[in-house]
């Protein structure tokens, strides 16, 4: 594996996964990949589960991990080609890039849409000019578009439960995305990338749910059910991952606060005994209710617990790479 933007970058999800797997059973069994290698992950943006998963999978693999708070602690970057810099903006990414390059054997970034201009976040240009400027491996930590470590860990945590429970062996599971309601304009990426992977993964019936004007970009949707009516979706699901997201036309807008779609026990009763799943932070009692987190059927300390196997087997496949 050369990068990891986006389900594209991995030729066989179900290697990824069991490799993650072989991690989660034996952490330090590849500690010597990673020696005297060293790896910076540049936050632009919050995080608890991906900054501290990704720093534990990179000291598991003997890897030396530097974190880098680029937005509180770092000079204001410039992204325009050609911009005259006589704003806030101090340092061009063309300049930083490659001296980060030289400092680290790889590179891991977050950065978070402006959800102002639709068409400059969905060309993913930030992350895009650290993989032209920096010449060493580029991991999204969380891009413009996509949540590729978080998707991973989704795709890890349903065939851990599927292995666990033999109702859903032999059978294609019915995976549903449901909107939910949020206080405040969200990204697509968690959204976009779990449906670009359950698509490319192919092993589930993937129905997505969400009021009318939450459509998201077809580029990563294509291959789902869509529908505007929620319970009708839940119907017999044997997997409920809910997520609020902005919409994407018109662009990084709150069109919705219905709160009857936010995901309940009631709801739950659709199903068929369907988990729960979120990528988390979750707004409790907005997005999801305190039932269903604190109930039996939830996966998500489980799911997030499994980002330092997501985020192990995707650094250990690019130093793979690397020694080759
Ligand atoms: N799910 C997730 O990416 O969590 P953080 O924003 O805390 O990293």
């Amino acid at each position: 594996m050369k990068q990891f933007i986006s389900a594209h970058d991995v030729t066989d999800i179900n290697a990824l996964v069991a490799k993650a797997l072989k991690y989660k059973d034996n952490p330090y069994i590849d500690k010597q990949l990673g020696f005297q290698k060293r790896i910076g992950l540049l936050f632009l943006n919050p995080s608890l589960r991906t900054r501290l998963s990704t720093q534990v999978a990179a000291q598991n693999l003997g890897m030396e991990p530097i974190v880098f708070n680029v937005d509180k602690e770092g000079w204001a970057l410039e992204f325009t080609e050609g911009a005259i810099m006589n704003g806030t903006t101090v340092e061009h990414i063309k300049d930083a890039a490659p001296i980060l390059g030289n400092y680290f054997d790889m590179l891991c970034i977050r950065t978070f849409p402006g959800l102002v201009n639709q068409q400059e976040d969905y060309s993913e240009k930030i992350i895009h000019q650290f993989i032209q400027y920096a010449g060493v491996p580029i991991v999204s930590l969380e891009s413009a578009t996509l949540h590729p470590l978080q998707s991973l860990t989704d795709i890890i945590t349903i065939k851990e439960s599927i292995a666990l429970n033999s109702a859903l062996q032999n059978k294609r599971p019915k995976v549903v995305l449901t909107w939910a309601p949020h206080i405040k304009s969200i990204p697509q990426c968690v959204s976009n990338s779990f449906s670009q992977w359950v698509n490319a993964w192919g092993e589930a019936d993937f129905v997505i749910t969400h009021p009318e004007g939450y459509d998201l970009d077809t580029q990563f949707t294509q291959g789902a059910t869509i529908t505007h009516h929620q319970e009708e979706a839940l119907q017999d699901a044997d997997f409920v991952y809910v997520k609020n997201w902005s919409s994407y036309e018109p662009y990084g807008q709150v069109l919705s606060k219905d709160d009857n779609w936010m995901m309940t026990n009631q709801k739950l009763a659709l199903t068929h005994n369907a988990k729960v799943m979120h990528c988390l932070p979750v707004r409790r009692n907005v997005e999801l209710s305190d039932e269903i987190l604190d109930g039996a059927n939830s996966l998500v300390t489980k799911q997030a617990s499994n980002r330092v196997w997501a985020a192990q087997a995707v650094l250990a496949s690019i130093l793979e790479a690397q020694k080759k």
